[in-house]
């Protein structure tokens, strides 16, 4: 593991206080050079080159300690190397710049001319990006526009209205309590639509923003005419083959689940109301199952539970390791872990005992896990939601997981596993789904033959 001894911490620390005083010098210094093309004054001649030396030497004060920052770890890699690539590239222009002045270049002057005006510019679209960079770094992508009041772009907008989706989801606690509209209609809406139809691009002159918008449709059909899917263009565009150039979402975006669409479809035939509490909506059973799902409510009692904040490094550590972490809520610490690696690489599973104590969605499909590597998995006991489809596991493995007390998700789908695994797994205390597909247990196979199984579902198709 990576340690960084505390003083490079110290004087990493002062890189943002640090950097404003280069960008301020640069910012002037590039002013001075376009007044000299205006006006080619000798006084200017004079202070240019005095100007680009503090430049230079306020970037490789400002680079060194972002380096010394950067150790600390816990940044998006591909973003730091762009940010830390700039900011060495400026150093070396400001360098470069000082040097063509006050070395005896004389002789070569038609030359130097334009290739310093050529690294003026290029010092100032790598001043904006590599601030903006460094600003992302620290404060997260979306920062300069996440408080924009209009949203323009499909990736920010989208973005924002996801958040909007879980903050709904969030509100709520038990199905009891949700509105239908409110809580359901408007945030899947909102996650897959609204990006193309809000008032700002409103395509197909359909704003999907509002109740009495939604049912008004766009230009050429009605939105929604309640109780009557047939009617309904919103349900057909949904409902159409994906391929089909009406089909919404358009352009390849992230189409609804079947869950969703079969909450659209249950919301209009039951008269598309706009105040309406699902309970007395009485929904059957199938229709609970999706809406709970839709809420996830059995994930609600995890994210009452708090870790420690994940160290920085460790975190650093398994980025590095071809491991994706997201943070699952902001302020419970606890994280949802993929791995990512390239083909044929395995992940590294003995980093993933530092992060155990939050780490409750583990991702591992597809990536060379065999029966041996069960044995640090089992060990991850804060596990709630478990995917291993897809790697070469057996019953001789599964025994491993016996101590995973919390696990609620856990998908086989296409391992090796046989009924043999059921008596085992059935122990487990919190199991709610077993995803079987494509495994040797026949999807005909009932439950009722092993005990009190009640809460376990065997679940013979794709997870979503
Ligand atoms: C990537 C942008 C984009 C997204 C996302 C998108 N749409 Fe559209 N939508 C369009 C465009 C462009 C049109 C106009 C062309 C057409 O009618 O096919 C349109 C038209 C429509 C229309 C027809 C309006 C009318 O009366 O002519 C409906 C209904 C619709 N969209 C519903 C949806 C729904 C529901 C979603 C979310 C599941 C969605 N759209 C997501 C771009 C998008």
């Amino acid at each position: 593991m990576q340690t960084v001894p505390d003083v490079f911490m110290f004087l990493g620390r002062f890189h943002p206080l640090f950097v404003h005083l280069p960008i301020g010098l640069l910012v002037f210094t590039l002013f001075a050079e376009s007044m000299l093309l205006w006006k080619p004054r000798e006084s200017f001649k004079k202070i240019i080159p005095i100007l680009w030396l503090f430049s230079a030497l306020g970037a490789a004060c400002s680079a060194a300690s972002g380096y010394l920052l950067s150790l600390g770890g816990g940044y998006e890699e591909d973003a730091l190397s762009f940010h830390k690539n700039g900011g060495i590239a400026l150093c070396c222009i400001s360098t470069t710049c000082y040097l063509l002045y006050v070395l005896p270049l004389d002789f070569m002057k038609k030359t130097v001319r334009p290739i310093r005006y050529l690294l003026v510019l290029g010092a100032g679209v790598l001043l904006v990006t590599t601030g903006h960079g460094g600003g992302s770094l620290a404060h997260g992508s979306n920062y300069l526009t996440e408080f924009r009041p209009i949203q323009t772009s499909a990736v920010g907008g989208a973005d924002r209205y996801d958040e909007t989706a879980l903050k709904a989801k969030a509100s709520i606690s038990s199905l009891d309590s949700a509105d239908i509209f409110k809580h359901v209609v408007m945030p899947i809406l909102q996650s897959k639509c609204v990006s193309c139809h809000n008032e700002e691009k409103k395509k197909g002159g359909l704003l999907l923003t509002s109740y009495d918008a939604i049912l008004a449709g766009g230009k050429t059909k009605e939105g929604v005419m309640a109780g009557n899917t047939a009617n309904s263009e919103i349900f057909r565009r949904i409902t159409l083959p994906k391929n089909h150039k009406e089909f919404m979402p358009t352009d390849g975006k992230k189409p609804l689940t079947e869950n969703q669409v079969s909450i659209l479809e249950w919301w209009i035939e039951t008269g598309a109301q706009q105040n309406m509490m699902i309970a007395s909506m009485h929904p059957d059973k199938k229709m609970q199952d999706v809406l709970e799902d839709f809420f996830q409510i059995g994930e609600a009692a995890i994210i009452s539970y708090a870790a420690k904040a994940p160290d920085r490094n460790n975190l650093a550590d398994l980025l590095k390791a071809g491991f994706q972490v997201n943070m699952i809520n902001k302020g419970s610490n606890l994280i949802e872990v993929k791995f990512n690696g390239k083909e044929n690489q395995k992940p590294n599973l003995g980093l993933l005992k530092s992060v155990q104590e939050g780490l409750v969605w583990l991702h591992l499909t597809n990536c060379g896990i065999t029966d041996e590597d069960l044995v640090i998995i089992g060990g991850l006991s804060n596990l709630y939601k478990l995917n291993l489809n897809r790697n070469a596991i057996t019953d001789k493995g599964i025994v491993e997981l016996a101590n995973l007390s919390k696990l609620e998700y856990l998908n086989l789908y296409g391992t090796s596993i046989t009924e043999k695994s059921l008596p085992g797994l059935i122990k487990l205390p919190k199991l709610k789904k077993l995803y079987a597909w494509e495994t040797a247990i026949d999807s005909s196979f009932s439950m009722n033959g092993i005990n009190a199984a009640k809460d376990l579902e065997l679940v013979f198709k794709l997870a979503q």
